[in-house]
């Protein structure tokens, strides 16, 4: 290595140990965060090396990082883009490429979804003039309940949008026999779920499509940034269209001609041998990242065995020192046949004790514990609605009485790898501080 860069590179690693490195909890003193980045030197002599190789855009760093995570799921094909809105965008704008003939899916078309949960699942279905049809919850593992899928689907059923929520894996079993039944698309909403198991295989490899964020505070992160897998090539091809400009031509950024057919070919009713660089295929956009991310994504994937663990442990811990406040609260329950790689611990706080959600979070809060509500509770209640309320663009399938049940009475708290015992302890000692206050 470059004398120059090994020296930057030594002196980024003392910089993380005197600014960087984790401290001792102060009880009542440091804030007890729901997340935040799990890194070490490494990704920070990453990100410093990528920076003084100053390709500024996606190149080796990105082709590492899409490599290692597909081998890390076990699929064929990846594609890093600059967040997880981003993946879910692509991965739906790919389900209604022409490549797909009579599967493309058209504006009218109808994707099964849920009302509970983070916006940009089910945003893009609106974007391209599709109606989300919201399917209620199941609790205590907050997804979507599968038995109510089939009474939703109607002819124009074409796909279904779901996330993992929290890490806890949806019934994939269920749900994947559905789409065989109905011929249905299935895009796995994997942003907060990366690492989680159902029937032995990683979540996200199950439907047509799987998605990631990279956020700071998901399971992995590469500040912003996120990624869109499947093992299908049309789909793949379909991708990476969209997310470079809705080119036709596959070189990478920088490369040109990989096709070895720049100049030769009839596209649409261009001139012959009009330049394949400049050809278009589909609406695109430009949703690429950049290689200092994918530089500090390489770092990551390596810690992300150790990042499932803690996560694991921290839920395990968490779950046990709440013994004895049911019937107060109700406890996550993971999906049956499942290992979920918990994002979050969600508490629901029971009706008919005189107990809020609200009196609750902010007597966390108080306290200095971080808490979040299950993302948008209901969408539908949200402004964003307010012009398509009384429309057609969306439809409930029979009621969301446990989606609203959520939207009231439940919030969580972290399970991230930087959470120590001291940490975890600190919180639930909070928690059961209030029902004593109030008596319990
Ligand atoms: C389930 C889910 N999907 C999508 C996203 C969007 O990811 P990003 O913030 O990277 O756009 C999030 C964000 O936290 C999420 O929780």
């Amino acid at each position: 290595m470059d004398k120059l860069k090994e020296q930057i590179l030594e002196l980024t690693k003392q910089y993380y140990e005197e600014h960087h490195k984790p401290k001792a909890f102060e009880v009542g003193k440091d804030k007890v965060n729901y997340g935040g980045r799990f890194f070490d030197a490494q990704e920070m002599e990453n990100l410093v090396s990528a920076s003084l190789d100053f390709w500024l855009t996606n190149g080796e760093w990105t082709d590492r990082f899409e490599k290692g995570l597909a081998n890390y799921l076990g699929v064929k094909y990846c594609a890093f883009c600059n967040s997880g809105s981003s993946a879910n965008l692509l991965a739906f704008s790919a389900l209604t490429s022409p490549l797909l003939k009579e599967r493309a899916l058209h504006a009218g078309d109808e994707v099964i979804s849920v009302a509970c949960g983070f916006p940009t699942t089910i945003t893009p279905i609106l974007q391209y003039g599709c109606v989300p049809v919201f399917v209620d919850m199941k609790l205590p593992e907050y997804n979507i309940d599968e038995n109510k899928i089939e009474e939703a689907i109607s002819p124009k059923t074409k796909a279904i949008m779901l996330a993992h929520t929290l890490g806890n894996p949806f019934n994939l079993k269920k749900i994947k026999e559905l789409c065989e039944k109905y011929g249905l698309w299935l895009i796995e909403d994997n942003c907060d779920a990366l690492g989680s198991m159902y029937e032995g295989k990683y979540t996200g490899t199950f439907g047509d499509i799987g998605t990631s964020s990279f956020y700071p505070p998901h399971h992995m992160t590469t500040g912003e940034g996120g990624a869109v897998y499947t093992n299908n090539p049309i789909l793949y091809r379909a991708i990476k269209s969209m997310r470079d400009w809705g080119r036709d031509c596959w070189c990478d950024s920088g490369r040109d001609n990989t096709c070895g057919y720049r100049f030769t070919k009839q596209f649409g009713q261009l001139p012959l041998g009009y330049d394949h660089k400049y050809v278009y295929s589909h609406f695109g956009y430009n949703l690429k990242a950049t290689d200092l991310q994918a530089a500090i994504g390489c770092a990551q994937l390596e810690k992300l065995p150790e990042i499932g663990k803690r996560r694991r442990e921290n839920f395990e811990r968490i779950t046990n020192n709440l013994q004895g406040c049911e019937p107060y609260l109700t406890l996550p329950k993971a999906e049956e046949n499942s290992d979920p790689c918990w994002f979050g611990y969600l508490i629901y706080v029971n009706e008919g004790y005189g107990l809020s959600r609200l009196e609750l979070t902010k007597y966390l809060e108080d306290h200095l514990v971080q808490t979040r509500n299950l993302f948008a509770g209901n969408i539908i209640y949200h402004p964003c609605f307010d012009e398509i309320r009384d429309s057609d663009a969306y439809r409930v399938a029979g009621d969301l009485t446990v989606t609203d049940n959520i939207m009231n009475n439940a919030f969580w708290i972290g399970v991230y790898p930087g959470m120590t015992n001291e940490k975890i302890d600190y919180m639930t000692d909070m928690i059961k501080n209030y029902l004593k206050e109030k008596g319990y």
